[in-house]
């Protein structure tokens, strides 16, 4: 697989890795395919999807486990990328930016993905209580501790900028600045997709300008951009998508229009080749800078999206795909 580097560093990984978030966390049947989820794991590995999504939150703690499993043989095949910085609580999820907890949270994170030292560690919210520089200097100092070779920011999440009133992604350029001040970012992770383009407009820029890698996480729309989901059929109580706007069967409906388009360009290059393919094709086309993290805990489907790193999207491909509507249905 083409291989992509992140932050000054130049740390290398695999263009497409594996977001390890479905074995555990926020879509239905999570918990019930840890064999599959290990399976799925080493196949990823196997086929040069490097890059290894997780947080200590998904779970909680589980994904992480599970992950150790694997590391556990095969830690030189790998890059590790886990976040801290919330807590799950029994109604809600809590911000925790405390220095001694961030410390404390990663001793967990090594000890459970059973390593001795994380490739990049993210903080996966600001805490709005602590100075983000507090936080950070934290996370610095676990760098020259040996315990972190590199540290990464996740975006805040669309209703929380919006909540704000501030244009998409201002809240992050922001905390990116301040932080900046501290050590330096190696990557940056937050939401790109066909469906979801926003990044495009500044955060992307931002890291392209500074070489500091981009994370796209949820690129194939939660799995909407794939066309295996069939609207009307409804997600478990438990899965993400059950309370989600763009997922209610009438805007599933009224965004079939970009899946046809996906497929319609799949088609041109060849009968095997899938919406999903397309999807994260055109997330790797937007930078040399971007790695593209699918997730999921499905073989099938880690063998799927890493073939997608081979698929070149032409000009005329990327045009038509950006020329695609906008997908309905708001994020609030
Ligand atoms: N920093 C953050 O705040 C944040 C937020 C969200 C996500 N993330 C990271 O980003 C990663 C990706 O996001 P995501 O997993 O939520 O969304 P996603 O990658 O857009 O979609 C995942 C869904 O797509 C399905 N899928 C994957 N490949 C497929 C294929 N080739 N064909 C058909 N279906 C396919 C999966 O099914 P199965 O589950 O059945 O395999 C899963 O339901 C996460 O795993 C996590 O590491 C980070």
């Amino acid at each position: 697989m083409e291989r992509r580097t992140i932050g000054a560093g130049g740390l290398a990984v695999g263009a497409v890795g594996l977001g390890c978030m479905p074995m555990s966390w926020a879509y239905s049947g999570s918990r019930q395919r840890g064999d599959e989820s290990l399976r799925t794991v080493h196949r990823a590995l196997d086929l040069g999807s490097t890059l290894l999504d997780t947080a200590d939150m998904y779970g909680p703690f589980t994904n992480e486990l599970l992950l150790g499993r694997v590391l556990k043989e095969r830690r030189a095949d790998a890059f590790v990328s886990t976040k801290a910085g919330l807590l799950v609580g029994e109604q809600h999820i809590v911000a925790n930016g405390r220095p001694g907890y961030v410390k404390r949270a990663c001793d967990a994170s090594l000890r459970r993905l059973q390593t001795d030292v994380i490739d990049l560690y993210q903080l996966h919210r600001a805490d709005p209580e602590i100075p983000i520089e507090e936080t950070w200097g934290a996370m610095a100092e676990l760098v020259r501790a040996g315990k972190v070779r590199a540290l990464g920011l996740c975006a805040v999440g669309a209703r929380a900028g919006r909540r704000s009133g501030t244009r998409l992604h201002d809240t992050t350029l922001r905390q990116l600045q301040r932080v900046q001040q501290v050590f330096p970012v190696s990557a940056v992770q937050a939401e790109l997709s066909v469906w979801s383009p926003e990044a495009l407009d500044a955060l992307l820029p931002w890291c392209a300008a500074r070489g500091v890698g981009f994370l796209a996480a949820m690129p194939l729309g939660n799995g909407f951009l794939t066309g295996t989901l069939t609207p009307g059929e409804g997600f478990e109580r438990d899965d993400l998508r059950a309370r989600h706007p763009r997922f209610t069967a009438e805007m599933m409906a009224a965004n079939q229009p970009i899946v046809a388009g996906l497929r319609r360009v799949a088609g041109r290059h060849g009968e095997d080749v899938t919406a999903a393919q397309v999807a994260l094709a055109w997330v790797l086309a937007q930078g040399r800078h971007v790695i593209a993290l699918p997730g999921t805990k499905q073989k099938r489907w880690a063998e799927e999206n890493a073939a997608a790193a081979a698929l070149g999207l032409t000009a005329q491909d990327l045009a038509e795909v950006s020329r695609l509507p906008g997908a309905q249905g708001s994020w609030d």
